[in-house]
């Protein structure tokens, strides 16, 4: 299979229309057998629930091409049941996670000429997604909803690849103690435009969000969780019923303790607490382990030992091991590599 004639080193994060996608509808209390389709486009009424009342969740993987030459997957099976959580929570209906794993399969097979060749630094990203698409006017759930999966070839979330970045504490708030951080609802992100917009015009690359209702424990940001490491090479990272449970997060956690025999402590984590810590990173699917060099509150800086050049040295340990692990050339955990061809 020939690959697509692309600059593959210097993509960026961003959407490239590819060959195929997914599509599933539910309707009369069932979803249908679902299909693969060319059409990108999507019509819908005027009064979809998804455009009056925002009722919509997605999922974001990727698909990456091994050392060996094989198209794999990294956990999906963990996507597919986050977003049946995602799918409860917001009165839509659950699309399984076994069906959601072979849709994800299904649709990175048939765009095998977009997933970037082993060592051109990108990947394929994955998004599923589901909204309500029939007309709602009264607030309440859709009676049918469309599950749908695109792919894009991506590169580096932050511009600058490995360049530490710079965090701004954020005066907003982007989860409610009892409301919707832990799930992937598209409203979580629309909350989050206004202060990703303000933090960029100030010049800083992402916020940090702390907990809405004493704003004084460590969060998240816009679209990754944070790991910390201590000057004893501990790993410590934020524990928050508002935070989206990373899956990249509970593998690091997992390669920290069992492939780097370090010491992980999850738990709430202080803002008070971030001046002491040696390193500190943003952990995701689109940022992997993005380094943070700088965390800026109200003009006053803390800024991390490990620099504003370089990743620290147990993020650089972290990063490896778990890109090694999604390229092929570190022996993975049982279950975490689905092989797609
Ligand atoms: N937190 C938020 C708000 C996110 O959008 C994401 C991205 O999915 C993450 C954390 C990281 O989660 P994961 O590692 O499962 O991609
Ligand atoms: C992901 O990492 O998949 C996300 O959804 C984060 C998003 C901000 C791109």
């Amino acid at each position: 299979m020939e690959k697509k004639n692309l600059d593959w080193a210097n993509i960026g994060f961003g959407y490239m229309t590819t060959s195929m996608r997914y599509v599933a509808n539910y309707k009369d209390g069932a979803w249908d057998e679902g299909t693969l389709t060319t059409d990108a486009t999507i019509t819908l009424n005027e009064c979809a629930g998804v455009l009056q009342y925002a009722q919509t969740c997605f999922e974001g993987l990727k698909a990456y091409t091994t050392e060996d030459g094989h198209i794999v997957t990294f956990r999906p099976d963990l996507n597919g049941s986050r977003m049946e959580d995602s799918a409860r929570r917001l009165e839509m209906p659950v699309f399984p996670k076994e069906r959601f794993v072979d849709a994800v399969c299904q649709v990175v097979k048939a765009n095998a000429e977009w997933v970037p060749p082993y060592g051109s630094g990108a990947t394929l990203y994955i998004r599923p997604y589901m909204f309500g698409s029939n007309p709602v006017i009264g607030v309440k759930p859709a009676d049918e909803y469309q599950f749908r999966i695109f792919t894009t070839p991506v590169g580096p979330y932050f511009k600058g690849g490995a360049k530490p970045l710079t965090i701004k504490v954020s005066d907003f708030d982007r989860a409610a103690p009892q409301g919707t951080g832990h799930i992937k609802a598209g409203l979580n992100y629309a909350m989050s435009l206004h202060a990703i917009v303000t933090a960029h015009q100030e010049g800083y690359d992402e916020n940090m969000y702390l907990d809405p209702a004493t704003r004084t424990k460590v969060e998240e940001t816009g679209g990754a969780n944070f790991i910390f490491v201590t000057k004893d090479h501990k790993v410590v990272t934020p524990k928050s019923d508002s935070i989206l449970p990373s899956i990249t997060r509970r593998s690091l956690i997992y390669v920290a303790k069992e492939y780097l025999g370090l010491e992980v402590e999850e738990r709430e984590v202080l803002f008070e607490e971030v001046k002491d810590f040696a390193e500190c990173g943003l952990c995701g699917t689109a940022a992997v382990i993005s380094p943070v060099g700088k965390i800026v509150d109200h003009g006053k800086e803390i800024c991390l030992p490990s620099g504003m050049t370089e990743m620290g040295p147990v993020t650089k340990k972290l990063y490896d091991t778990l890109t090694g692990i999604q390229m092929g050339h570190i022996q993975a955990p049982e279950g975490w590599i689905r092989v797609i061809e």
